[in-house]
């Protein structure tokens, strides 16, 4: 396949090299320092376009590549209250649009993961429960896309928990989120379950960013030819 790469920072170069290693060819490379290069005639000689910028470029770079008529994967985060209009915007012109806030497989295993042993704490008033993510310090936003994502997956199971928040809280309506950013840390999750008798915690942590890399380069193929939302649990066949 040939690729265009929107933003070319520590994930675009690390997509670079897994998908050559896979035979494909970049045949775009766009960062801050090449704008005038996004243009609807050059993202027409990729067949995908994978993005990874900023929150503020975002969406602006998507609504690019459905008027180019070639699939968007995208990793940015912290856009998402424009998700819908993105999404709309990809039915009008008929585009294909691939976002997650995490392309690592095992995260997204994790997602299943922590929506299940949320289910089963539903009605267990006897826990307090608290979420922790941990990345380096030029992570742009907090809490991280994929906190959010987890949070959501709680909110949906738990009924008493109706919002996030992003500090530690004693509310028993809230689940907070303690944001810590330190180091190169690519990105570490947790949430625990605590009660006055035990304690249960599940975590997940990225070792490097080359399982994000591959995700997002196994969601450009995927994305080949296909038209419309594509999400991880299509392409993973997770229900
Ligand atoms: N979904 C996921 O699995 C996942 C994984 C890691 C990072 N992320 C997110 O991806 C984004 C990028 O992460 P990163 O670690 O590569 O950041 P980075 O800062 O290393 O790279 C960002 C790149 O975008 C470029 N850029 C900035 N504004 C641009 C614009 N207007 N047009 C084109 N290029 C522009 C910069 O020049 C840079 O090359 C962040 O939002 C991060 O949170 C998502």
């Amino acid at each position: 396949m040939k690729i265009a790469l929107i933003g070319y920072g520590k994930m675009g170069k690390e997509i670079e090299k897994i998908a050559i290693d896979r035979g494909h060819e970049i045949v775009l490379k766009i960062d801050i320092t090449n704008p005038e290069d996004l243009t609807i005639a050059n993202l027409q000689k990729a067949d995908v376009a994978i993005e990874f910028t900023m929150p503020s470029s975002a969406a602006s770079n998507y609504k690019l590549c459905f008027e180019a008529g070639i699939p968007v994967v995208s990793g940015t985060t912290g856009w998402l209250e424009r998700l819908p209009e993105v999404h709309q915007l990809c039915k009008t012109l008929n585009g294909t649009f691939f976002h997650t806030t995490n392309f690592s497989l095992g995260m997204n295993i994790f997602f299943a993961l922590n929506q299940k042993l949320a289910e089963l704490m539903a009605n267990r008033s006897e826990y307090t429960i608290e979420m922790k993510e941990i990345h380096h310090t030029q992570k742009l936003d907090a809490p991280s896309g994929t906190a959010i994502t987890l949070a959501e997956g709680i909110l949906k199971n738990i009924p008493q928990k109706k919002s996030w928040v992003n500090h530690s809280t004693s509310q028993t309506d809230e689940l907070g989120i303690i944001s810590v950013r330190e180091g190169q840390v690519p990105g570490t999750h947790s949430i625990n379950y605590d009660s006055e008798v035990d304690y249960i915690e599940i975590t997940h942590c990225a070792k490097s960013r080359k399982g994000l890399a591959f995700g997002a380069v196994l969601a450009a193929e995927y994305s080949f030819e296909k038209k419309g939302i594509l999400s991880m649990n299509d392409m993973l066949n997770i229900k």
